[in-house]
């Protein structure tokens, strides 16, 4: 018998393969992950709501996922990815905020949109007149968000993003000429949620990942949603309450995995739950309520 026929057809070449397994196999990918961890203590100064960058292979990915999700052409939503990546006044504003807050000894100083770009992409493709987002920590979302309005503003549809969140010194990130284009409210998200009274053409759960919260979120906004609102979460990597509340409102439901570059997160994503095959441009959408 040779010693492939060994390994592979008897129970003590299985037995014996385990720790050859283990070190071929099993341990790469855990030393990736450690040299990159390693590096990030030195390199990084976050220790939650971790920023990174997406691979190149993984930014076409979620381009192609926002052009499925809203309907547009994938090179639309490309020209709006560049867009924000090339908008250097956004880019100073916010390492010149970073730099003078306290917060700058636990953030980093350079901003990496990751998943956020597909928001941006989104709102710039979409043309949302209210946006309602859950969770501003220091802004860097709400902030790229301000900013795809801002530029929406310009070409004559505006917009704003309406951002809870329960920490009252949240947002330091925002600025003018960003700023007007964001309110923030302060306190519990879905006390928040239960007064607010607008029709909400995007909402994005981005706050308490409870999974029992962010299900009564989607519960407090769904009065203000219409036919194509398109509701957005943070937290599909951990919970299926977003791929519930489609099934509740007759929609469908994608999630975006990202994949970090040079991180040892292995990355969050974007669940979406939006009407598959209609393009969606809010100007267009009268609203009911
Ligand atoms: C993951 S961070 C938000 C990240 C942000 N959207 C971004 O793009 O960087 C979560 C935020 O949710 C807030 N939060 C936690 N529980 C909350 C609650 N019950 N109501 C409102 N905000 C809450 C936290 O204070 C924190 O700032």
């Amino acid at each position: 018998m040779s010693i492939r026929s060994f390994v592979r057809y008897t129970a003590v070449g299985r037995l014996l393969m385990i720790p050859v397994r283990f070190v071929l196999f099993g341990l790469p990918p855990m030393f990736r992950q450690l040299k990159l961890a390693l590096g990030w203590v030195f390199t990084s100064k976050e220790y939650y709501n971790w920023t990174y960058n997406l691979t190149e292979l993984n930014g076409q990915y979620l381009a192609s996922y926002i052009a499925v999700v809203t309907g547009h052409e994938v090179s639309v939503i490309e020209g709006y990815i560049r867009e924000v990546e090339n908008d250097q006044a956004l880019r100073s504003l916010l390492i010149e905020r970073t730099l003078a807050s306290p917060d700058r000894h636990s953030c980093d100083v350079e901003p990496r949109y990751g998943k956020r770009l597909g928001w941006y992409a989104l709102v710039r493709a979409t043309k949302p007149r209210v946006i309602v987002e859950t969770g501003v920590d220091r802004g860097l979302g709400t902030a790229v968000i301000a900013a795809a309005l801002l530029q929406n503003d310009k070409e004559g549809f505006p917009g704003i993003v309406y951002a809870t969140d329960i920490a009252a010194d949240c947002g330091h990130l925002l600025a003018e000429p960003y700023k007007k284009y964001c309110q923030i409210i302060i306190g519990d998200s879905i006390a928040s949620l239960k007064k607010f009274n607008q029709p909400t053409d995007i909402f994005l759960h981005d706050s308490c990942h409870e999974p029992d919260y962010e299900w009564s979120e989607f519960i407090a906004i769904e009065p203000r949603l219409h036919s194509a609102s398109i509701v957005m979460s943070d937290n599909s990597l951990l919970t299926d309450k977003l791929l519930q509340f489609a099934q509740r409102i007759g929609y469908s439901f994608l999630y975006f995995q990202d994949q970090p570059k040079n991180h040892w997160w292995p990355g969050d994503g974007i669940g979406t739950a939006f009407k598959p095959g209609v393009k969606t441009y809010f100007p267009d959408q009268t609203r009911k309520n």
